[in-house]
């Protein structure tokens, strides 16, 4: 949404540009001319990029409400595009979240003869504010009444033909961040969107209403009519970094600034002599660390997939007892919890819905909560405790990719703090991070591999069906590998503890289901070349990742892989990255949308 001195049609179009990578599937705008009295309204299912001709840039108006959408109730179609309006075309909506009681507030609105124009929640927003306008109460009141008889999550921008000198947000559990310029103001649901406006922003927090009018805007807390001042925040934006930077796609480009990620990581934590590191964040929570005892990670999707790993090292290097939980799942399970707990979220967004629940679960049972966290400024980094910002800079490919090693790289730096204040010796730390700090390097050595793996992935391109195996620090990277190929290419794809797979998966192996075996030389190498051995005598087609210098596999396999060498429980850093480009050179030779894959959102701000 923006209001201001500026023609708002290319503002928003630009922004929404930046919002593109989040991953949508239609969307729309409304811009009002006051002079003119004219609303310019546009909505559909194809991409900004093909539409953008069709878009009638000589309209006018300061004021405009616009949407990326990602359908969660009703169909990809124009009508189900927002912004949604009311019946007397006053009020217009865009919505990001869901509203989870619309069929009650829809069967009360039908029975006050209200028509609805498509099959989306969102649309009883519009209705509802109009029945109480007719009602007679004024519009921010009827603004408020509606947000209070709302349940679900949203995060709105609400405009009126009828006070087209004001412009309304307010968020439930969906981000939603205003930027302040020099009278102009701007909503959106990421700062990525409007950083080319303003410098300032005022990041919204559950159950905040703003009103923006041309010189000002107002907070008021609308679940319980207060007040709330709250100053615009100067945000750095430097670090933006919007471009391809000469690689066809953003995944490319972010697979290989995955040693960059990890340097800006670790940068500035590792004491000199090595000894110990520095976490700016845990420092002041170092009392209360000691005496931790058992430690829940959350996440989803790839983060997840760090958290897994991260129970590995922690357990490893701290000795404390760690239990990972995807998110969506968390609170399903009654939450037991000894008395010094921690929760620990890892999300790369910051704004995943089941990860910001489920931290609020654990601050609901008063347990000590802290965040890894890409992107700054985000409703978790907000939301927990403390925590430990990743730098892996923006990510804009849908699959993520450098935001899953830095994850894992900030593990590691979590695991010593806690084994320093633990049994770990000066010694011991200074092995792990002098090896931890030539990371960056070893992925680059992989990257001399490139056109090995994609010739690889060309060659097995045909197949429909893929198992990944992995042991101990491996099965996540297996889990992983596997879902980057899932999403980015849509081919099956399945990751097993490899000790798991002659319990079932086995009887799957044949000529036409091939094998992704990650083995290093580590501790369970021997146990996964036995499984690696079981595929083989049922003629499973097989693809290996050792450790270079390693030559006995090259002929159990079709293909081998080699990895630098590193300690075992850094290893995982280096064995997803070829997995990363073996999973884009595969969907590239598919000719799939590699950036946007269908179906997906970057964010995913719904439950
Ligand atoms: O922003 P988050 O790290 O919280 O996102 C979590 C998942 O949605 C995300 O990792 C998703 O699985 C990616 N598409 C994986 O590539």
């Amino acid at each position: 949404g923006y209001l201001g001195k500026n023609q708002a049609l290319p503002i928003v179009i630009k922004g929404l540009k930046k919002l593109e990578y989040r991953g949508y599937d239609s969307f729309g705008f409304a811009v009002f001319d006051k002079e003119k009295n004219y609303l310019y309204l546009k909505k559909t299912t194809k991409r900004i990029k093909d539409f953008e001709k069709n878009i009638d840039f000589k309209q006018k108006g300061k004021v405009a409400i616009s949407q990326t959408r990602w359908a969660t109730h009703g169909g990809v179609s124009n009508k189900n595009a927002h912004p949604h309006l009311d019946c007397a075309k006053n009020i217009f909506v865009v919505h990001n979240g869901i509203i989870e009681n619309f069929e009650e507030i829809k069967k009360f609105l039908l029975k006050k003869n209200h028509q609805f124009r498509s099959e989306t929640d969102t649309e009883v927003i519009p209705h509802l504010i109009e029945e109480y306008l007719n009602q007679g109460i004024d519009y921010e009141s009827a603004v408020l009444k509606t947000l209070n008889d709302l349940r679900g999550s949203f995060a709105l921008v609400i405009f009126n033909k009828a006070e087209p000198e004001k412009l309304i947000g307010a968020r439930i559990s969906s981000p939603l961040v205003l930027g302040v310029g020099k009278d102009e103001y701007i909503f959106a649901s990421d700062p990525n969107a409007i950083n080319s406006w303003a410098r300032k922003a005022v990041f919204l927090d559950d159950g905040e209403l703003v009103v923006v009018s041309p010189r000002a805007y107002k907070i008021k807390n609308f679940l319980n009519n207060k007040k709330i001042n709250k100053k615009a925040q100067a945000i750095n934006f430097t670090a933006i970094d919007e471009g391809k930077s000469g690689f066809e796609h953003f995944m490319l480009k972010e697979i290989k600034q995955e040693p960059e990620a990890v340097k800006n990581t670790l940068r500035g934590r590792i004491l000199r002599d090595k000894t110990n590191v520095k976490l700016g964040g845990l420092e002041q929570y170092r009392n209360e660390l000691k005496k931790i005892e058992k430690i829940f990670i959350v996440a989803c999707g790839t983060a997840y997939y760090a958290g897994l790993v991260g129970k590995y090292l922690i357990q490893e290097l701290a000795g404390i007892d760690v239990e990972v939980e995807a998110a969506s799942e968390f609170r399903y399970a009654k939450f037991i919890h000894p008395k010094n707990s921690l929760v620990i979220a890892i999300s790369q967004s910051g704004e995943t819905a089941d990860t910001l629940e489920a931290v609020k679960l654990a601050k609901r049972d008063g347990v000590l909560t802290m965040g890894i966290v890409n992107v700054v400024g985000s409703s978790l980094s907000r939301l927990v405790d403390f925590g430990v910002y990743t730098y892996a800079g923006p990510e804009y490919a849908v699959a993520s990719t450098k935001a899953f090693v830095s994850q894992i790289a900030a593990l590691v730096l979590v695991g010593v703090f806690l084994a320093r204040q633990r049994k770990m010796s000066s010694v011991q730390a200074k092995i792990i991070l002098k090896e931890l700090a030539s990371l960056p390097e070893k992925i680059n050595q992989i990257f001399e591999q490139e056109k090995t793996i994609r010739a690889l992935a060309k060659k097995y391109a045909k197949y429909k069906n893929f198992l990944y195996l992995g042991r101990k620090y491996h099965w996540p990277i297996s889990l992983e590998g596997a879902l980057k190929l899932k999403e980015i290419a849509y081919v099956h794809s399945e990751a097993y503890p490899a000790g798991e797979m002659k319990h079932g998966p086995i009887a799957l192996i044949d000529k036409n289901f091939p094998t992704v075996v990650l083995a290093p030389r580590d501790s369970v190498y021997e146990k996964i070349i036995s499984n690696l051995q079981e595929i083989k005598a049922r003629h499973g087609k097989i693809i290996v990742l050792t450790t270079a210098g390693n030559k006995e596999l090259a002929k159990k396999a079709e293909a081998v892989i080699y990895l630098p060498k590193t300690l075992e429980l850094l290893q995982p850093i280096l064995t997803v990255v070829p997995l990363h480009l073996f999973a884009y050179y595969f969907a590239k030779e598919l000719k799939k949308d590699i950036d946007r894959p269908r179906n997906l959102a970057k964010s995913v701000t719904v439950e």
